[in-house]
């Protein structure tokens, strides 16, 4: 906690400085983090480093490709900071960053494979296995399924072995799986070309949970300048899935997305060709019980349902990857987070059709930045507690990070009848633009049409917001809390919200058992949040601990 606490001070120091600082903070934030997740990332050495290099590239492809500008500017420039006096950072104990160039990539294994088009070698020293010497025809058409398989299983029996998807082709893929656990480790999935998903109802079957799995591994990869396209279209237009609208009573629905949702489900029940397709839509990529996995560089598009999803998972990293599908595919979460812990996400570009990253229970040591969302619905914990069930969320952080055009900012969202808790999350320097509803908690989240009163609640302790500023087009804070397990220590700071130009039907900040304070003056003014600690405050740890 003192460690959290001493990252928050920090991070207002930060907030002062310029860019030519950029490069030292990130590192110095990334040790406090480090400190705080324990030696969790040790191992990598300095991922920062690579990362920091990409960063910049990564952001200009997404403002091009996701965004379209705005005519009118939003005042998106830097905070103005609660501390003019930049400070240097405290002496480092580690190496300076000095910037090098080319940062060897750390990939582990040797590769001493002569140049893809060359005459096939013999591959019995190689640890690279391409999947076209195994069979794959990359033609688009063809499934490659049983090819991959088999490249597959030639890389899992050799530890750091490299499995290649060659640039410049197009393999179509029936549902998969890369299983563990009797694998090597630190495989590379290195994933230059481009993986296609059937759209015939057929190959589907009766219908899969995900479309491409990696399962039961240790140090597992997947990087390169591929795209993984889940073709989604076919199945978005299907209605016959409950959308999972955000119903909840007071939250105002006139907005964009949520128009948009309408659309789909109602332009869904003409498309016929349609109902062949299973219920199940899968997720397009899933990671399940693994330790050390890394995901960067790719692309992932047009899922059927989440685009990225890990489950039971434990040190990951995801970073300078792009997630692309249109604003109105329903369910199409960019990354989804389940079970996982120590899990790093950073400098990706996030647009979809619901929420750009959603953490589930059974999280902790969460840390995000450096993300644009937009389209989509925001970065949410939750929906906690569904099915009455016991849902623990502890440390997450989200910083640094620019939403456009999203229904939600940042959002904790819970069912009534659940228990557990969500606690210590710090939401910090979020910038949004033309954002519905920037900040939210909603412990009367409904994903279904009706959800029924009750009593307990997933108990929402321990939230921070720093620097969140921008522009919204419904309603800048809507904190509606539980009557028997109200919201407590809530904590707001630098909070600048505004109306955006054109937005009508605006609606005030409104809170319902909120505890907590503003520790600074906000725009709008928001006075109502409730002092000190309700008479029934839940015990809210104690109910996630073991
Ligand atoms: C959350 O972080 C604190 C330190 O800040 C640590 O003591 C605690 O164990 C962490 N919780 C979990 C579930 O990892
Ligand atoms: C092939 O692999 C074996 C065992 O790993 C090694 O001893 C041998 O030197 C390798 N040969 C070549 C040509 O690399
Ligand atoms: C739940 O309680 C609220 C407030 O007391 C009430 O307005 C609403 O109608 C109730 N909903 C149901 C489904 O009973």
């Amino acid at each position: 906690m003192n460690l959290f606490i001493s990252f928050v001070h920090h991070f207002t120091k930060m907030m002062s400085m310029d860019l030519k600082n950029c490069a030292f903070l990130i590192l110095f934030a990334f040790l406090i983090l480090c400190a705080d997740f324990g030696a969790c990332y040790a191992r990598n050495s300095m991922p920062w480093r690579q990362s920091r290099i990409h960063l910049s590239s990564v952001m200009d492809k997404g403002h091009s490709s996701h965004h379209n500008h705005k005519k009118h500017n939003t005042p998106l420039a830097p905070a103005p900071a609660p501390k003019p006096k930049p400070k240097p950072p405290a002496p480092m104990p580690v190496p300076a960053p000095a910037p090098k160039p080319k940062p060897k990539p750390p990939a582990p294994a040797p590769m001493p494979v002569p140049a893809p088009l060359a005459p096939a070698p013999s591959h019995k020293n190689s640890t690279t296995f391409n999947v076209q010497d195994y069979g794959a025809k990359g033609d688009g058409q063809t499934d490659d399924m049983k090819a991959f398989l088999a490249a597959w299983a030639a890389a899992c029996k050799v530890e750091a072995s490299t499995i290649l998807v060659p640039s410049g082709s197009i393999f179509l893929l029936s549902p998969i799986s890369f299983a563990g656990p009797n694998c090597k480790p630190k495989i590379i999935f290195q994933l230059d070309g481009k993986i296609i998903a059937p759209t015939s109802a057929k190959a589907w079957g009766s219908g899969f949970l995900q479309w491409i799995e990696f399962t039961k591994l240790t140090e597992i990869t997947i990087k390169g300048e591929g795209i993984i396209d889940g073709q989604g279209s076919v199945w978005w237009k299907d209605a016959a899935v409950y959308a999972g609208t955000d119903t909840s009573q007071n939250i105002p629905s006139t907005g964009q997305n949520r128009a948009n949702e309408l659309n789909n489900m109602v332009s869904t029940q003409i498309s016929a060709e349609l109902s062949k397709m299973p219920k199940t839509k899968p997720t397009a990529l899933r990671f399940y019980g693994s330790t050390d996995v890394t995901v960067t560089g790719i692309t992932i598009q047009n899922s059927p349902k989440m685009h990225l999803k890990f489950d039971s998972c434990t040190n990951v990293h995801v970073f300078d990857i792009s997630v692309s599908s249109p604003g109105d595919s329903p369910n199409t979460d960019g990354i989804h987070l389940q079970n996982s812990q120590n899990v790093l996400i950073h400098s990706c570009n996030l647009a979809c059709g619901d929420d750009c990253v959603s953490i589930q229970t059974g999280c902790s040591n969460i840390y995000i930045h450096d993300i644009n969302c937009g389209p989509g619905h925001g970065i949410s914990i939750g929906g906690l507690g569904n099915g009455n069930t016991r849902a623990c969320v502890s440390n997450v952080t989200v910083r640094n990070t620019v939403m456009r055009n999203t229904m939600t900012g940042v959002r904790i969202k819970t069912l009534q009848g659940g228990s557990g808790s969500a606690n210590n999350i710090m939401f910090s320097n979020i910038q949004v633009s033309e954002v519905e509803t920037p900040i939210v908690i909603d412990q009367y989240y409904c994903d279904k049409e009706k959800c029924k009163n009750q009593t307990s609640a997933v108990a929402v302790s321990g939230i921070t917001y720093a620097n969140i500023q921008g522009t919204y087009t419904v309603q800048p804070v809507y904190f509606a809390c539980s009557d028997n397990s109200p919201c407590t220590e809530i904590s707001l700071a630098t909070i600048q919200l505004k109306p955006h130009q054109t937005s009508h039907h605006l609606y005030g900040p409104f809170c319902w058992k909120t505890y907590g304070e503003s520790k600074t003056s906000t725009v709008p003014p928001i006075d109502c949040l409730q002092k000190g600690n309700p008479s029934n405050a839940p015990s809210k740890i104690a109910s996630c601990q073991v």
